[in-house]
């Protein structure tokens, strides 16, 4: 048994301490993995010009190395702009005048939330993550602020909005359109329609959505049970979900025909 005392226990005190010290200072802990802090004074020093100690730009407050990208970012180049700051808002206005380019993503709507989220996959995919920027989304000990946890929040329930709406379509998908002046309009399912592929066709109908001022057309299911049906639901009348209360017919469509022309 290892026993440690007088001037040992305090040497093991000392080098567990020095021990817990090192691995915050390298950043090993947990969520926070080794990653440096810059001030935006000291991340303006990396443009990728001559002399500069590298090619940095921040997203969201997280600081990617992109030297390799050096043809997009480096001075004069078309997304320099971008470079050794946080640019946030330009991502989703493409405003590389000095006024757009700013970190400031108030008043952006979840779409475009969700685009500054598809731009941070796109750098932690093809860039190295180098860091946190203190400011706007980082506080100084490196944690987030609420400004980003805001951001965040909106980007989660964007996320989950698009998760809806693509269970949405495969339950509705929407149905082919053509119109000519000859022969008027027409609608119509196919197992492709809306670029759902599936095995079933299904028949035109209007799907009325809160909110929404026009209905729009939708192919419905009409064999099997309703999509939202539950083992311990009545039994079913192997009408699939002809029977939504959303739906309503076309008028001068017969319900069970796959295409509705409307001639002028
Ligand atoms: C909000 C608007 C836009 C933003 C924020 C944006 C941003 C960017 C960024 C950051 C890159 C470099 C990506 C990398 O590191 O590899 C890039 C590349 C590129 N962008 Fe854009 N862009 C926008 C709109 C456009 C538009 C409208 C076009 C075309 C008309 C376009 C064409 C390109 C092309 C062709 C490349 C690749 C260039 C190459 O590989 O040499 N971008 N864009």
């Amino acid at each position: 048994m290892l026993r440690l005392g007088g001037r040992g226990l305090w040497l093991g005190l000392a080098v567990a301490a020095a021990a817990v010290m090192a691995a915050r200072l390298m950043g090993w802990w947990g969520p926070r993995a080794a990653f440096r802090l810059f001030v935006p004074e000291e991340l303006a020093r990396y443009r990728g010009g001559p002399g500069d100690p590298g090619l940095y730009l921040a997203l969201l407050g997280r600081v990617y190395d992109v030297s390799s990208g050096r043809r997009h970012y480096e001075p004069a180049a078309h997304y320099s702009g971008f470079a050794g700051r946080d640019a946030s808002r330009a991502f989703v206005t493409g405003d590389y005048s000095e006024a757009g380019l700013v970190d400031d993503v108030s008043g952006l709507s979840f779409s475009e939330m969700l685009t500054l989220h598809t731009w941070l996959s796109f750098y932690e995919k093809n860039y190295v993550f180098v860091g946190r920027v203190i400011g706007r989304f980082y506080r100084e000990d490196g944690l987030p602020t609420p400004e980003l946890m805001q951001v965040e929040a909106m980007i989660t329930k964007g996320l989950e909005a698009n998760k809806q709406e693509l269970k949405e379509k495969q339950k509705f998908p929407p149905c082919n359109a053509e119109w000519s002046s000859a022969r008027g309009s027409r609608l119509w399912c196919s197992q492709e329609s809306g670029g759902v592929s599936r095995d079933w066709i299904g028949v035109p109908r209007k799907l009325y959505k809160p909110g929404a001022k026009e209905p729009h057309c939708v192919c419905v299911r009409t064999t099997g049970p309703p999509s939202d049906h539950m083992p311990d639901s009545p039994p079913h009348r192997n009408r699939g979900d002809l029977d939504h209360p959303s739906l309503g017919e076309y008028t001068g469509c017969p319900p069970l025909a796959i295409t509705c022309s409307f001639p002028l």
